[in-house]
């Protein structure tokens, strides 16, 4: 079993050999080495995190010999960095495994990691569960920076501000990032601190219902049913260059429900509206099951009831240290010209 497991992160690390040397050469620190049943092993990654190797387990804890082998493995391939095990196998994937020692001060510590040459914020352990940069989204910032050159833009359900801080550090004219959670915003706040931005971007901690609908001009009531909603933030109808759209699976607030497998447009509707004409908006689903053919229809379908076109429709995937089996990896990002 171990050998096995030795072989299968040989050759996952073999395949991404050209793509390290790449990913180097653009300031890039933060790739995956390993990824789960597509390389072998179901529920398994490993991320590098600049100087730290990031190992998850989603489906079964690791045993302890296998999370030995790993460690030896990467102690040769990539030597100096330090592991962290966070096993999220249980539910709502909240990290079981305690940690001691110098494990424990690692994943607490505060690190520095790179990304087409802008700077992040990185910590293995903090009070949320994911780490502070999703990696498969590379891909579509990467895209953001080509595109954000004295652009408007407009990041929505922004998280640490990824796609924001990468936007402003490529010459966007005027950034606006949305999200509800302050604590995931702060880290989007340093971030932006971090890095020598061109202009200072904007951080909005708001339910993205009720910004996007005043962006788009549909107006966001106060009272629903009779029913007083929280307090939100009062924006004025905008329209933006480029509008990013990477909203999580599932998730409910008093504003609606944002639901990726039965109702996608509730969002796609007001972002396109958000989004000036002539402009593109990258919309991303992350979610297995909806074939992205079937998906793409339905945004087409949704702009044609909401007046709207869709010019031009472009995928953008992930890059090489996320391998599909069968091509269709489970993040589909589609740029939309408008
Ligand atoms: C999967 S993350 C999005 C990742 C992000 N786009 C990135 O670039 O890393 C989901 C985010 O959506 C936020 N969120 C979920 N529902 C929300 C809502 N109704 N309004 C605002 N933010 C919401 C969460 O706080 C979380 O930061």
């Amino acid at each position: 079993m171990s050998d096995s497991l030795t072989g299968l992160l040989a050759a996952a690390f073999a395949a991404r050999a050209e793509l390290m040397t790449r990913l180097s050469a653009e300031q890039t620190d933060a790739y995956r080495l390993f990824h789960g049943s597509v390389e072998g092993r179901p529920g398994l990654t490993v991320d590098r995190y600049g100087d730290l190797i990031l190992v998850q387990t989603f489906h079964r804890p690791l045993t302890a010999n296998d999370l030995a082998v790993l460690e030896a493995f990467y102690a040769e391939a990539l030597p100096g960095l330090v592991t962290v095990y966070n096993d999220r196998s249980q539910d709502n994937s909240r990290i079981a495994n305690p940690l001691e020692g110098e494990r424990k001060v690692a994943a607490h510590a505060p690190r520095l990691i790179h990304e087409l040459a802008v700077a992040y914020h990185f910590q293995a352990r903090h009070a949320g569960q994911d780490p502070w940069l999703f990696l498969d989204l590379r891909a579509g910032r990467r895209r953001v920076m080509q595109e954000a050159a004295d652009k408007s833009v407009l990041n929505l359900f922004a998280y640490t501000c990824g796609v924001g801080i990468a936007a402003a550090k490529a010459g966007a004219r005027f950034v606006v990032n949305v999200d509800f959670a302050e604590s995931s915003l702060k880290v989007g706040k340093d971030n932006a601190r971090l890095n020598d931005l061109p202009i200072r971007p904007r951080f909005i901690q708001s339910d993205v219902f009720p910004a996007l609908r005043q962006f788009a001009g549909l107006g966001q009531p106060e009272v629903v049913r009779r029913k007083r909603l929280p307090p939100f933030p009062k924006l004025e109808p905008q329209q933006f260059d480029l509008v990013f759209l990477d909203p999580p699976r599932y998730a409910k607030s008093p504003f609606g429900v944002v639901d990726l497998v039965n109702d996608y447009p509730a969002l796609f509707k007001p972002a396109l509206l958000s989004t000036a004409e002539g402009g593109k908006l990258i919309c991303c689903n992350n979610v297995a099951e909806v074939a992205r053919e079937a998906w793409l229809d339905q945004l087409q379908r949704s702009a044609r009831k909401a007046g709207r076109e869709i010019r031009e429709s472009e995928w953008i995937v992930p890059e090489a240290d996320f391998p599909s089996a069968d091509g269709k990896p489970p993040l589909k990002m589609a740029l939309l010209r408008v």
